[in-house]
């Protein structure tokens, strides 16, 4: 095929690996070179695991978002594991994702675009690459996408197999979650189907039974006068995230689609870039410059007005609607003095943005007894001042990002079961950040609910 200006990528200085001429912060170290280019290689060849007309459809419902049309809700593991791809898990994920969106549909009276951080969300940023106990040092624990928690020497050397296992288990994952949306799991006419057994005995049953009922029939009142079924009621998919970390796994999964002569990411439908690898020169921000999917940066309380400006100009060139989502973590106790300038510098470069609030990053700290910990009431108090502060300046939250679990699990303290300190023992998970569990991640829609009712 001749090569015309229709087929050639929009950016004819970026290739899907023009990223290892920068800086790559986070990237394992790994032994055997060729045998990582040898998975490389393999990895480039499988099929994808999502299509580029998904992505596109994503991005036009983002668009949508940005002009305050829908709202945005992103949720899942800190890192899913290996071990935690079983159907159970990812069912009940699911559940409770979907609960969150009929809160949410209920209370914004707005379509909610559901994103997951699943199918991919296997490697993490460490603040240090090696680990020390009792005199041995060992690289740090990456993700099951890089190596394993173990402190041995054997599970700690990054084994690039482990790419091809996630690609697996990210395939799989995403296999069984389209099934499920295909065969009417996520249908709103039947949110029994999402029941997560807690619901018969948790505080907040009256509110959320109530909330259900109200649904069920505005759709069976619509439906009757109307004598159309709902459509998007029963068929509204699922999208995928993950934080686009490790370079070579993203690389090998980015693809040319010459009908539209442009470069995607098939690897997941929003990929996003952690606040540490989110340096305007640095390897991160090279790599997802070229594709054409909708990308999220996190930005965080160190990230002033230039950096934000300069990652809105390399990241959004043209100014596509849909393509860009700032997720803002900044902490309860930052979040007053740092969004506002930004809020204010973004819309001066005329690069429209999906804000999106993460309340969680921004709040980690360890307990007396060396556990990591969120506390309800700083998540809340986070969300609270977002939607204040957004509404304030003209601007539009239009999404949030958790990190929760459909288990019953004790990680972030407070809720109305007023989880204490002392209480985390008794089932704490995680091997990273600490996640919500079901009715805590239940309550906070509610509270989203009414803040942005009330804004
Ligand atoms: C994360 O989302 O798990 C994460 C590491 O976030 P951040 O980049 O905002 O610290
Ligand atoms: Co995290």
């Amino acid at each position: 095929m001749a090569v015309t200006s229709s087929n050639l990528p929009s950016q004819p200085d970026w290739s899907p690996a023009s990223w290892t001429l920068r800086p790559a912060e986070q990237q394992p170290t790994y032994r055997d070179a060729a045998a990582l280019e040898r998975v490389v290689a393999e990895l480039s060849r499988l099929p994808p695991t999502v299509v580029s007309w998904e992505v596109d459809d994503l991005k036009r419902q983002i668009a949508d978002a940005q002009q305050g049309r829908r709202f945005l809700l992103q949720g899942g593991d800190c890192a899913e594991t290996f071990a935690d791809c079983e159907s159970g898990q990812i069912a009940r994920k699911l559940k409770i994702l979907l609960q969150m969106s009929l809160v949410l549909l209920h209370g914004l009276k707005k379509p909610v675009i559901r994103v997951g951080r699943f199918a991919g969300q296997y490697a993490k940023p460490r603040s240090a690459d090696t680990e020390t106990r009792d005199g041995l040092t060992l690289p740090s624990y990456r993700g099951d996408l890089v190596n394993r928690p173990g402190f041995t020497a054997a599970e700690r050397e990054p084994d690039p197999e482990l790419l091809l296992r996630g690609y697996e288990r990210a395939a799989l994952t995403l296999n069984f979650i389209r099934a499920l949306v295909d065969g009417g799991f996520a249908d709103l006419h039947h949110p029994e189907y999402w029941d997560l057994g807690f619901v018969h005995h948790s505080p907040l049953r009256d509110q959320y039974r109530q909330l259900v009922a109200s649904i069920s029939d505005s759709l069976d009142f619509y439906e009757a006068m109307s004598g159309n079924r709902v459509h998007e009621a029963s068929r509204a998919p699922f999208y995928a995230s993950h934080e686009a970390l490790h370079l070579l796994y993203e690389q090998a999964q980015t693809r040319f689609l010459p009908r539209r002569s442009r470069w995607y990411n098939l690897s997941t439908h929003l990929p996003w870039i952690g606040m540490r690898t989110a340096k305007l020169d640095g390897a991160h921000v090279e790599y997802c410059r070229g594709i054409s999917n909708p990308v999220g940066v996190k930005v965080g309380p160190s990230m002033g007005a230039d950096w934000v400006q300069g990652l809105c100009e390399v990241l959004n060139p043209e100014r596509e609607p849909g393509r860009l989502v700032l997720i803002h973590r900044m902490g309860a106790g930052h979040i007053e003095s740092k969004l506002p300038p930004l809020i204010d510098a973004v819309r001066a470069t005329g690069v429209p943005v999906l804000w999106v609030c993460d309340p969680m990053h921004g709040n980690t700290e360890s307990t007396r007894s060396g556990l990591k910990t969120r506390r309800f009431d700083n998540i809340v108090s986070e969300l609270e001042s977002a939607f204040r502060i957004h509404a304030q300046l003209g601007s539009y939250l239009g999404g949030v990002h958790f990190e929760l679990t459909g288990e019953d699990v004790t990680e972030c303290t407070g809720g109305a079961r007023g989880l204490a300190d002392g209480d985390l023992a008794r089932d704490y998970r995680s091997q990273v950040d600490p996640r919500l569990n079901y009715e805590q991640a239940l309550e906070l829609a509610m509270r989203i609910a009414a803040l942005a009712r009330a804004t």
